[in-house]
């Protein structure tokens, strides 16, 4: 049973992302049968921002408890990086970028030696294989407009996850959401539609 790892990263109970997110997970078990799906939602249960306490966690040698904890939660974490055939991540842009939430997961998942290597002299990403579907959900448009220049959320999540070696990686967008609740529904609509021809495109290649 293929493994699929959900990542939420928005902080509102009513969050755009996190349902397309479990429309993704529909989707895709319409065409690979059932998956075994692991769950972390960063929005709802944060895990800590590093600090000078926890830092040596995940870029040092961990002598503290706060910073074996933090080595601790950085294994697991990877752990269901590699554990998992596809990632599903739901991404609200926040301020033009990612939620500080999923900036901290990255925090805690980039780690030399672990998940990138500089040991050639140029970077390279170990966590190869796994095939990305990226949700991100936005207030305003971004897409083919002028605003397009301020959309920092998908370039910066497209370097950090090919700098750890996912590289198949495709972003599905829901944008316009606050321009009221017709615009909130057409933007869901559009996005569905998206998810059902990238997974009739997975099928087909199959
Ligand atoms: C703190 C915060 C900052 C936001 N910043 C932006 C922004 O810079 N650009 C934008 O288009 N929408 C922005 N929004 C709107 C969200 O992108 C929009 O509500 C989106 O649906 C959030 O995803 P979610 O519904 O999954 O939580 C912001 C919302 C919040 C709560």
């Amino acid at each position: 049973m293929p493994n699929v790892l959900a990542i939420n990263s928005s902080i509102t109970p009513d969050s755009v992302s996190r349902a397309l997110v479990e429309d993704v997970i529909a989707a895709l078990e319409q065409v690979d049968g059932p998956l075994s799906v692991t769950r972390r939602d960063l929005g709802a249960e944060p895990i800590p921002h590093l600090t000078a306490a926890t830092l040596a966690g995940v870029r040092g040698v961990p002598q503290s408890v706060a910073e074996l904890a933090t080595r601790a939660l950085s294994d697991a974490l990877i752990a269901e990086l590699r554990a998992a055939d596809a990632i599903i991540l739901g991404s609200p842009m926040y301020n033009f970028g990612i939620a500080t939430p999923l900036r901290a997961w990255f925090d805690h998942v980039i780690r030399a030696g672990e998940t990138f290597s500089y040991d050639s002299g140029a970077p390279t990403g170990l966590i190869t294989g796994k095939r990305v579907i990226v949700v991100e959900s936005r207030g305003g448009q971004y897409t083919a407009t002028p605003n397009a220049s301020a959309d920092f959320q998908e370039p910066y999540l497209r370097h950090l996850l090919s700098f750890i070696g996912m590289t198949d990686v495709t972003f599905v967008r829901a944008e316009g959401v606050a321009f009221g609740p017709a615009a909130r529904t057409e933007a869901l609509e559009g996005a569905r539609s998206d998810i059902a021809a990238l997974v009739r495109q997975f099928n087909a290649a199959a």
